[in-house]
């Protein structure tokens, strides 16, 4: 590997720089070598890195976030969108399957912490890292594009938020306790995704942790056609069930069990899914998630960021609250700032390894635009000595 390459990937697995990543197709030139200096070049690549908003560029985003913040959605209409969060996406996966988002296959780059530490895996991820960087080189970023027409919820699975009559959540109720046998028990290494869709995130994870005895992944979502999906990927792709579990949950039901005890994960993974949670409900899903994991246990997040071009977008009448939109389909998305995410995360008692925003100028060749896009991306660590603050 020449000096470049280990330094680049030394710095990655240090949490020091962003990987140029989003969902989609994304080059593998290192984040940071696409620098915008002349603006009469912004048309020569796909993709700018680390943008500096001006002045006048965020004095424009802020007037367009008010515009479109200035009527807000009716309060009965937000109860609907609030008490049937979970049929929305169903529909969005009855109508979408998993053809919708794209394979996060930078997650591992991104988030090394989601393989055990040894020397051995460690060497592996440098290696995947390495190559996968370079098998990307020709390919364009992507963008987290949503569904903005509107899905009409044809057959809701029943009435409420949480009562989805299914097996999983009934035999799920009370939760194992630490002694007993639960799926993933005799596990070394246990992760969690949570709100994990159609897998995007679960089958790159996957595909790697299958070569690592002693590794686990859970994966939940509160959309039991997504985890359906899932699951029948599992079975086309042979995966063992001693090696993963999917499973219908929702993680703003504080009173519904996980189907594995407390304090016993190593990773939990928070991607692009707490944007989709009321903002007055995150802090407490923050602090449920801290619970699952075990003392020195990893809590990776990544999410829409203030003033992205996806917020911009939003018309009138699509707003909820102050940076809480509802899109045409009845998903709905929050754009965080990194000091909301700061605090969200240290109130759950959790320490700060990285936080940072992830900013960068996107460009569409064809037709001749470009747009910021901004993410916020956060490690979280559980201390020894946790202490739960509510
Ligand atoms: C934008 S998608 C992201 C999916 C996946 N994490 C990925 O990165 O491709 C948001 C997901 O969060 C799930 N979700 C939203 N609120 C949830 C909740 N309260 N409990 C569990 N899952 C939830 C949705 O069903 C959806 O699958």
């Amino acid at each position: 590997m020449n000096v470049i390459w280990r330094n680049y990937i030394c710095r990655l697995r240090q949490g020091k720089v962003p990987h140029r990543c989003q969902s989609g197709v994304h080059p593998a030139a290192p984040l940071g070598s696409r620098i915008l200096t002349d603006p009469a070049k912004v048309f020569e690549h796909n993709m700018w890195d680390y943008m500096q908003w001006s002045k006048e560029e965020e004095a424009a985003a802020r007037k367009k976030v008010e515009e479109n913040s200035a009527t807000r959605v009716a309060p009965e209409e937000q109860v609907k969108f609030e008490n049937d969060a979970n049929k929305y996406w169903n529909t969005f996966y009855q109508t979408h399957k998993n053809k919708f988002f794209k394979n996060r296959n930078w997650l591992l780059r991104e988030f090394p912490e989601i393989l055990p530490v040894d020397q051995n895996t460690k060497e592996k991820v440098e290696e995947s890292s390495r190559d996968q960087v370079r098998s990307n080189f020709s390919r364009m970023q992507g963008t987290e594009v949503h569904c903005q027409k509107s899905c009409v919820s044809s057959d809701p699975p029943s009435k409420g938020r949480s009562n989805f009559s299914n097996l999983d959540l009934e035999e799920h109720s009370k939760g194992p306790g630490k002694t007993e046998r639960f799926p993933g028990s005799s596990a070394t290494f246990r992760i969690l995704e949570v709100g994990c869709g159609a897998g995007n995130s679960v089958f790159p994870i996957l595909n790697t942790l299958q070569n690592i005895p002693g590794s686990f992944l859970y994966c939940c979502d509160f959309a039991p056609e997504a985890v359906d999906l899932v699951k029948v990927s599992f079975s086309h792709a042979s995966y063992s069930e001693a090696q993963c579990s999917a499973f219908i949950h929702d993680v703003c039901d504080d009173g519904l069990a996980y189907p594995f005890p407390d304090g016993i994960l190593d990773v939990i993974l928070l991607v692009f899914v707490l944007s989709s949670i009321h903002p007055d409900r995150m802090q407490a899903v923050v602090h449920r998630l801290s619970r699952l994991l075990k003392p020195g246990g990893m809590l990776l997040f990544r999410d829409h960021g203030r003033y992205d071009n996806a917020q911009l977008r939003f018309k009138k009448g699509r707003c909820l609250s102050e940076n809480f939109y509802v899109r045409g389909d009845g998903t709905r998305a929050y754009f965080f700032t990194k000091g909301e995410i700061h605090h969200m995360f240290c109130e759950a008692g959790l320490h700060e390894k990285q936080n940072l925003v992830d900013h960068r100028l996107q460009v569409n060749r064809k037709k001749q635009v470009a747009m910021h896009r901004v993410w916020v991306q956060g490690k979280f660590q559980k201390p020894l000595h946790w202490t739960q603050r509510r």
